[in-house]
């Protein structure tokens, strides 16, 4: 190789690599013969790996959750990888889960970020992104009190009625435009999740904006790109410094322009929205959504935590629910004697009148359907990492400060031990225990703990009356025999790589 050739930047970072790269071993080499601990409990056990990289080649694919569910059955339900210079501890089981996120929460209350997760959180300027903090405690307390708790639930029920009564209308707009076609659910349920979405946060659905930063008017669909589909994608962006912080000095230009670019987008659609409510709001026109509590009840935000606040469940609204939802409709289309047991159920109930959210509560196989639905294809597949920042104990292993930890949802739910015959989608499971709809925790779907998710009462409703809806008023069919086996997954959380296609004809 001709040295010459090479500019000098590019040699200094060749040479600090390799100078880095040898540090990296002989920390590996160092970490592997250290094993006495203070409390006298072993090491969690570790999956090999090769030197430096660790495991991070076993991991290439952007879907770990199913390489750490089969790696459990080798090295069970708690064990240990290193993602290059990081040190992190799997959990696949429901007790040492519920040991992590509730017995010893106290010791494993930060989170780790990867770098695009740091900038599109604005450095961990969200409730479900934040230390365990005060700043957590301040706006937890508010997206409760003005969207997310069982009273403001009530309250924005007329926009969830209004999104269940678009739903069905599209729906047999699409059958009479376009009978014995295929209809993509994702498309029309993603945008009614979006309009719910805006009006309990803006207090209206959204058309076009002017965005005065970018000097372009968007419409609807630009401002879901910006807002939901671009953040989610970023999320998952992997920067290989993430795994080496002893080289985050080597610049990443390509990566960084796209998630500042995406950051940068976001923050001028929401700015344009904001300014456009506030116009509202100093008109006098009042609407029952969180921007309006905000600025007259949290003046202590600043601009960008108010920003990140409305943003927050704009994102969280959009998408989790939709993937459940999918995969509950893909799983009855393929399974027309569920579908069928689903509808006599709501006929016996309902009779001729809509379902309601008053009726959930005598509807036991819907609840079963969403709980099974949450288990086998959970749309969050690992908890977002967490932080150990003092020495603890998990599982009856030793974990010193600085690891991370992963709790594999996922695998939780997928757990021989806890679920028979875990691979398959059978809903009579929940039916045999009783579990109500309103029992939110019986699966691992939505964590656990002080951090269990806080929109679980919201997704519940949305999910089970849309997906009660859809059946009540159509008979759905897959598409062909190949649409059977299509379980694949894609992206942040577990979309069905393919959209479900469906044949419906309405009900008579
Ligand atoms: C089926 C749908 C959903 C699932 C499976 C789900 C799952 C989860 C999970 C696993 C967590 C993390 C818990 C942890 O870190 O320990 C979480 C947190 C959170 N979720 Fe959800 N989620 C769903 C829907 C929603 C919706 C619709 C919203 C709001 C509109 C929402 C808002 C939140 C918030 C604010 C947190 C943070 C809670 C905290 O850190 O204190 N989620 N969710």
């Amino acid at each position: 190789m001709d040295m010459q050739a090479i500019p000098v930047g590019t040699a200094i970072a060749i040479v600090s690599t390799a100078v880095a790269i040898s540090v990296g071993l002989f920390f590996w080499f160092f970490r592997r013969g250290h094993v006495s601990h203070p409390n006298h409990l072993p090491p969690v056990p570790e999956v090999p790996g090769v030197p430096v990289l660790g495991n991070l080649l076993q991991l290439k694919e952007k879907k770990p959750y199913m390489t750490f569910t089969k790696w459990a059955e080798t090295y069970g339900p708690i064990y240990s990888i290193r993602t290059g210079a990081t040190s992190m501890v799997v959990i696949s089981s429901n007790a040492i889960a519920k040991e992590a996120l509730v017995t010893r929460f106290s010791s494993i209350s930060t989170r780790k970020l990867s770098k695009a997760l740091e900038v599109l959180t604005a450095n961990k300027t969200m409730v479900a992104m934040s230390d365990y903090n005060d700043y957590h405690k301040t706006v937890k307390r508010h997206i409760l009190t003005a969207v997310l708790g069982p009273n403001t639930q009530k309250k924005h029920r007329v926009h969830r009625d209004i999104m269940m009564e678009n739903l069905s209308k599209e729906l047999h707009t699409f059958v009479q435009n376009s009978p014995q076609q295929e209809v993509n659910l994702r498309k029309i349920f993603q945008s009614e999740l979006f309009g719910l979405a805006m009006r309990q946060t803006m207090g209206k659905d959204v058309e076009s904006i002017y965005v005065e930063d970018l000097g372009t008017t968007m419409n609807r669909d630009e401002i879901f790109q910006v807002l939901v589909v671009d953040p989610m994608m970023g999320a998952i962006e992997v920067d290989w410094r993430d795994f080496f912080p002893y080289l985050k000095w080597v610049p990443n230009r390509k990566f960084e322009n796209t998630i500042q670019q995406m950051y940068t987008r976001r923050e001028a659609v929401m700015k344009a929205l904001i300014q456009e409510h506030r116009k509202r709001i100093a008109s006098g026109e009042n609407l029952n959504s969180y921007i309006d509590y905000l600025l007259s009840e949290a003046q202590t935000l600043t601009e960008k935590q108010l920003l990140m606040s409305l943003w927050e469940p704009i994102i969280e609204s959009s998408d989790t629910t939709m993937v459940t939802t999918e995969w509950a409709m893909y799983e009855l289309a393929k399974n027309p004697k569920i579908q069928d047991h689903l509808y006599r159920e709501i006929q016996r109930v309902c009779g001729s009148d809509k379902i309601t959210e008053e009726n959930l509560g005598q509807l036991p196989y819907l609840s079963a359907i969403f709980h099974e639905t949450l288990r086998r294809h959970g749309p969050v597949p690992i908890i977002p990492l967490r932080y150990v920042h003092e020495d603890t104990e998990l599982g009856g292993y030793h974990v010193p400060a600085g690891t991370e930890i992963a709790v594999n949802i996922y695998g939780c739910n997928m757990e021989k031990a806890v679920w028979e015959n875990p691979e398959e989608w059978n809903p009579e499971r929940f039916v045999a225990e009783g579990v109500q709809s309103l029992d939110l925790q019986r699966t691992m779907a939505f964590g656990g703990g002080k951090r269990v998710c806080a929109g679980s009462l919201q997704a519940m409703l949305t999910a089970c009356i849309g997906i009660g809806r859809m059946v009540q008023e159509f008979e759905w069919k897959l598409k062909d025999e190949a649409a059977q086996e299509d379980v694949n997954t894609l992206g942040l959380t577990t979309q069905k790589l393919h959209p479900l296609l469906a044949i419906i004809s309405p009900r008579k």
